[in-house]
């Protein structure tokens, strides 16, 4: 294996619409997901039910199995009695049944393995499982949200300090000073989490194998060896298909080890796990609800002098994540003073973890609703202040910008949207009973590439190049997007490419998150193809066989890489009930090459109506009385429907950042999200005058 830092590449196949290379599979169903995959077995897989707490804290002090067992479906009932031990239980998510204790409600405390799905489940209610309760904090607040952890999400720092903000603000004509607060959401991809597992023995050595519903197998595999006393290449994951996961799906939750522990105890037979929706909003990761406490301080004109974002949140007990929030307002604007913390509730809950743009999601919510207010304190048109603010280099490490070309988009976006004739006055128009309004907001997400992939190319004997890689296809096109990389990498066109992936058996990848994964794994590809050009020469003859990482230069240590990108939106709000409605949503991006326009603007649309979903109805209410949250479904999880998702539209500006991959690129799955619901809660200001600092915006918020 050969490390090196890979040519740019000239684009051919990359920038041109090439349809998705799953199409078909996906769209006539032969595609098989997680829970769908056949199994060596004649007798089909045993189904696991997860049997889970209800008490927010406490311990398990019986389990009676006799209802259960008498079941005549039903195979067997593992409880932390029985359960096989793990050899390491540090993570204390994924540390199922060793011990009694109950660290949230919804947490799994047994497992009912049956013949059919519907007699695990009857198995499960026939469980009696006594608990007793302790006393526990489940609820969020200002004053319990103290705890300072050591790093934010995935390694930032948790407090930064530059200059002297307090003086600054002390001296300043104008000062916004507001609380915003985000609402806990739980992600919802169309494919439930679901894991098959089974234990096979291969040369004396026990063997685990899983399909999984997941964003990075390899990921799987390193969490779960260890825990398991297993040497890595005794676990084995695939991931074929997945059916969106929005973060939910980035590390390996509970149900997979549940997967894996059930399935020792079945010598062999195969173990399926499917959550189930409800499951999902404990067992499946969530976003924090946020409250981020801004100070801004500025001139007259507009020109910020101080920036203050202090960020609470929550995280578990049972396993810390802290959501880094305040992150994107460390980089954004230009601001000589500026200060940012983190601090969590640490509470009796299900454990937090990533959800699209975690940190830049809730933390631009309220940096650019703040821009909003401040520049209506100014009198300027909230593009303006977004001008003037602009820095010269990024404000948080003085590194250039490899391209910033923020304003452009801005500028781009309000000639498409018509923003001239925006009248300046907020509650300025009514059309017949509704108030319209318009408004915007900036968005930003890092460019991330991640160290360690491994790509293989491998000339055929039917003249197709074999490329190997075990990324995930979540369903944002990365098999297109790769396909179209190693093309142009190997000067073929797309149909000579056969590219395997999802798999850990192939060479090493990491995860589908941080829309970093084609940044990451095309990076991998190109390497190992130019590696083979430079080993054989350009005449692909069969035979041949590469396999490289990409490295990087010193770019990185040069210069800063974030993408960037400005929201547009247009809100009416009805003069009587408040009914809020969101007719034409544009955001205009700065992402580097764009490689597939397709699955390209499907992803910035979908961040786009995932952002006005945020805005206008997701909210996971927690009951603190009890410790889980009461909207487990998506008929009281409200998500946009289709109704509620009018005339979206996404465009990019022509550009390639080749300091930053082979392909020019950057990231594109989670900047669509960020900014959003800001420039919809401007917008609704716009329309109304009301300023709302919450989301999401309900109808009550205006009558
Ligand atoms: Mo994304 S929340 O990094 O899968």
């Amino acid at each position: 294996m050969t490390e090196l830092h890979p040519e740019p590449l000239t684009a051919r196949v990359m920038g041109t619409p090439v349809d998705r290379v799953d199409g078909i599979e996906k769209v006539t169903g032969l595609a098989s997901y997680a829970a769908e995959q056949r199994v060596p077995t004649t007798t089909g897989p045993l189904w696991c039910w997860l049997a889970t707490s209800t008490v927010a804290r406490g311990r398990v002090v019986g389990v009676d199995r006799t209802a259960a067992l008498a079941h005549p479906g039903v195979a067997a009932v593992v409880d932390h009695e029985n359960a096989p031990r793990l050899a390491e239980t540090s993570n204390g998510e994924l540390a199922i049944l060793q011990d009694d204790r109950v660290h949230f409600r919804g947490q799994i405390v047994a497992l009912v393995l049956a013949e059919t799905p519907e007699a695990a489940r009857e198995g499960a209610r026939l469980l009696r499982i006594e608990q007793d309760e302790e006393p526990f904090d489940a609820e969020l607040r200002e004053d319990n949200a103290t705890y300072r952890p050591e790093k934010v999400n995935p390694a930032k720092e948790t407090d930064t300090e530059q200059g002297d903000v307090d003086a600054a603000i002390a001296a300043s004509d104008i000062v916004v000073e507001q609380t915003y607060r985000t609402a806990y959401e739980h992600n919802n991809p169309l494919e439930p989490h679901a894991t098959t597992a089974w234990w096979s023995e291969e040369d004396g050595r026990e063997t685990l194998t899983m399909y999984d519903a997941s964003q990075g197998v390899h990921g799987v595999v390193a969490a779960l060896a260890p825990m398991l006393g297993l040497e890595k290449d005794q676990v084995r994951v695939m991931a074929p298909y997945v059916g969106g996961g929005f973060g939910s799906k980035g590390e390996a939750h509970a149900h997979v080890m549940a997967a894996a522990l059930a399935a020792r105890t079945t010598a062999g037979r195969p173990v399926r796990v499917v959550m189930t929706r409800q499951q999902m909003f404990a067992l499946a990761g969530y976003r924090t609800a946020t409250i981020s406490h801004f100070r801004l301080a500025a001139g007259r004109d507009g020109r910020l002098t101080a920036i203050e974002h202090r960020a609470q949140e929550q995280t578990a007990r049972v396993k810390e994540f802290a959501e880094q929030t305040a992150s994107p307002t460390r980089m954004m604007y230009a601001a000589t003073n500026r200060r940012t913390s983190h601090r969590l509730a640490v509470l009796d809950v299900a454990v937090p973890s990533w959800m699209r743009a975690p940190g830049e999601m809730p933390g631009m919510f309220a940096h650019e609703v703040a821009m909003d207010e401040l520049a209506e304190t100014c009198g300027l048109d909230p593009i303006e202040l977004r001008r003037r603010n602009e820095p010269l280099s990024d404000p948080e490490t003085d590194l250039p910008f490899d391209t910033r070309r923020l304003l452009e988009c801005f500028d781009r976006g309000a000639a498409r949207f018509g923003w001239d004739a925006r009248p300046p006055e907020p509650r300025a128009t009514r059309d017949g009973e509704w108030w319209v309004g318009t408004g915007v907001a900036a968005a930003t997400y890092p460019a991330m590439r991640m160290p360690g992939n491994v790509a293989r190319v491998e000339t055929l004997e039917n003249g197709c190049v074999a490329v190997s890689i075990g990324a995930v296809d979540i369903g944002t096109g990365a098999r297109t997007v790769l396909t179209q990389i190693a093309a142009d990498a190997l000067g073929v066109g797309p149909d000579d490419i056969d590219l395997r992936i999802a798999d850990t058996a192939l060479p090493m990848a990491t995860v589908a998150g941080g829309s970093s994964g084609t940044s990451s794994w095309g990076s991998a590809i190109v390497a190992a193809a130019q590696e083979l050009k430079a080993a054989h020469g350009d005449v692909l003859t069969p035979g041949l066989r590469a396999e490289a990482s990409a490295v990087r230069g010193d770019e990185a240590e040069q210069f800063s890489f974030h993408s960037f990108g400005a929201v547009f939106a247009e809100v009416r709000v009805h003069r009587d009930t408040g009914e809020l409605r969101v007719p034409r949503l544009l955001g205009v991006y700065n992402v580097g090459r764009v490689i597939n326009p397709t699955t390209a603007r499907s992803q910035f649309l979908g961040g786009l109506v995932m952002g006005l979903s945020a805005a206008l109805f997701e909210e996971s209410v927690r009951d603190p009385r009890f410790g889980h949250v009461v909207t487990q479904d998506l008929a009281t999880y409200h998500v946009a429907s289709h109704a509620d998702v009018l005339g979206v539209e996404a465009e990019w500006l022509e550009d390639e950042t080749p300091l930053f991959t082979p392909m020019g690129s950057r990231g594109i799955g989670e900047i669509g999200i960020v900014g959003t619901s800001a420039a919809i809660v401007n917008a609704a200001h716009h329309a109304t005058g009301v300023r709302v600092r919450q989301i999401p915006m309900t109808a009550d918020m205006f009558c």
